[in-house]
C-alpha cells in the first residue's frame, strides 16, 4: 500500500450541492465536536447523551466512538503512537466528510497526543472551502485515579498486572489539552450539566 497519504492522479470532484444548500435544508452547520480524555473519563457517555439531546432538538447528529470504530474501519491498528496517529487521522477524515454532509459529528477517542489532535483539527478545517473553524475540542477532564477506580472494562487492572503494555495513563502518556475549546469536569458534575455546557458552545452551528 505505497503512498497512501499522497495520492497521485486523483482529482477532487466538486458537487453541485453547496454547504449553504445543506445548511438551509438541515437548519444547522456541520461541525466536529472532538472529545478527548482518558479511558473511563466519560467521553462515550457524554457523546451518547449529547447526540440524543441534539436529535431531540431536531438536529442531525452522529457519534463516532473509539471502541466501535476499532472493531471495523480501524481494526488493523494497534495502540502504538503510530497506530494511534493513524487511528486519529482516519477518524478526522471520516468526521470531516460527515461534517461536509451537514451533520453535527461527535467523536469519542482518547486521542492522547496533542499533535494528532492538532492535525485532526487541520484535516476537519481544510477539507472544505471557507475559513471558519468548525472543530471544537472538548477536554473530558476526569482524574486518572477516578478513571482507574471506575475501570468499566477492567483494562486498568489488566494494565497494572502487565497484561496490557501500552495502556494510556499507565504506560502510555495522555497529553492533556492546554487550551481546549470546551473543558468539562465530568466526574464533578452530572452528565446533563456537562452536556448543557457543550450545547451552549454550539450556537455557531445553529444549535
Ligand atoms: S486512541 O488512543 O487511539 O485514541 P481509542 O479511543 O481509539 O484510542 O480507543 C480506546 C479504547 O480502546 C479504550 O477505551 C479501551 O477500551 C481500549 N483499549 C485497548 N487497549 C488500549 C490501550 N493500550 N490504551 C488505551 N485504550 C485501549
Amino acid at each position: 500500500m505505497p503512498n497512501k497519504h499522497h495520492p497521485t492522479n486523483i482529482k477532487w470532484h466538486p458537487t453541485r450541492v453547496t454547504p449553504e444548500h445543506r445548511a438551509r435544508l438541515l437548519q444547522q452547520h456541520g461541525c466536529v465536536v472532538w472529545m478527548t480524555g482518558l479511558s473511563g473519563s466519560g467521553k462515550s457517555t457524554l457523546a451518547v447523551e449529547l447526540e440524543a439531546q441534539l436529535i431531540q432538538r431536531g438536529h442531525a447528529a452522529y457519534v463516532l466512538d473509539g471502541d466501535n470504530v476499532r472493531h471495523g474501519l480501524n481494526a488493523d491498528l494497534d495502540f502504538s503512537p503510530a497506530g494511534r496517529r493513524e487511528n486519529i487521522r482516519r477518524i478526522a477524515h471520516v468526521a470531516a466528510l460527515l461534517a461536509d454532509a451537514g451533520i453535527i459529528t461527535i467523536t469519542a477517542f482518547i486521542s492522547p497526543y496533542a499533535e494528532d489532535r492538532a492535525s485532526a483539527r487541520n484535516i476537519v478545517n481544510s477539507t472544505r472551502a471557507g475559513a471558519t473553524d468548525r472543530f471544537r475540542e472538548v477536554f473530558v477532564d476526569t482524574p486518572l485515579s477516578i478513571c482507574e477506580q471506575r475501570d468499566p472494562k477492567a483494562l486498568y487492572a489488566k494494565a497494572r498486572r502487565g497484561e496490557i503494555t501500552d495502556f494510556t495513563g499507565i504506560q502510555a502518556p495522555f497529553e492533556a489539552p492546554r487550551a481546549p475549546d470546551i473543558h468539562v469536569h465530568a466526574s464533578a458534575h452530572p452528565v446533563p450539566d456537562c452536556v448543557a455546557i457543550i450545547l451552549e458552545q454550539l450556537q455557531d452551528f445553529g444549535v
